[in-house]
């Protein structure tokens, strides 16, 4: 699925503020994964890539959603990934890579169904960028799937009693997000989108002609 490897990438390129949380909160956040997925489009026979899947906590479930297509999760993450690797061991159509996914568009052979970004989308620092190097990861038709953290002041997202997810001023509204996909280019179309309690939202864009 690349054209080639690049070499060993490393914790240096994780996006600013990115660290995956531990699992003690973050699984108990999302204690649903799968029907939030499935809220965003995700259905069986899609080929999917997860970039920055962390340990795994979205990508598992959507290997079950899609069944014998592909799901590949990245990360830069080596020990994360790891862990990802462990819990996915059961599904055959679930895969790993560490790689860089800023450097993607430039390596990968094969295009998705379904291409996904769960609460890092706010780390990027050229997000119109990012945004047209997805396009060159999609099928025709394909999805554009991101799940963003609400702007709200961080102190008011507390789970599990401690304030959580990135710095406020790194936050998207809604808004602002789809501002910034369609500053990017015309032919991601939203499609779907949800409010997802307590703290994020999610979009869906389609690839159109
Ligand atoms: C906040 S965590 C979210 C993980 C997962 N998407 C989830 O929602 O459970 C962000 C993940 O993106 C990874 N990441 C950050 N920058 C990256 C990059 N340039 N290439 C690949 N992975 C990256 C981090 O290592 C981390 O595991």
């Amino acid at each position: 699925m690349l054209a080639t490897q690049i070499s060993n990438p490393t914790i240096e390129q994780r996006l600013t503020g990115t660290s995956m949380p531990d699992r003690d909160w973050w699984e108990t956040l999302w204690s649903q994964p799968k029907r939030t997925l499935q809220a965003l489009g995700l259905k069986k026979g899609m080929s999917v890539l997860d970039l920055g899947c962390g340990y795994g906590h979205f990508t598992i479930p959507a290997a079950q959603i899609a069944k014998s297509s592909p799901v590949i999760g990245i990360d830069v993450d080596v020990p994360i990934l790891a862990e990802a690797k462990k819990s996915g061991a059961r599904f055959a159509n679930c895969l790993w890579m560490n790689q860089d996914f800023l450097a993607l568009p430039d390596l990968m052979v094969s295009k998705f169904d379904y291409v996904m970004m769960h609460s890092t989308f706010y780390g990027l620092s050229d997000r119109i960028e990012f945004v047209r190097s997805v396009v060159k990861l999609l099928n025709p038709g394909g999805y554009f799937s991101a799940i963003n953290w609400l702007l709200l002041p961080r102190e008011n997202t507390i789970w599990m009693g401690k304030p959580r997810g990135p710095k406020t001023e790194m936050r998207l509204s809604v808004d602002r997000f789809l501002q910034i996909v369609g500053l990017a280019t015309p032919q991601l179309v939203p499609v779907q989108q949800v409010i997802l309690p307590p703290y994020h939202y999610g979009v869906t864009f389609q690839l159109r002609p």
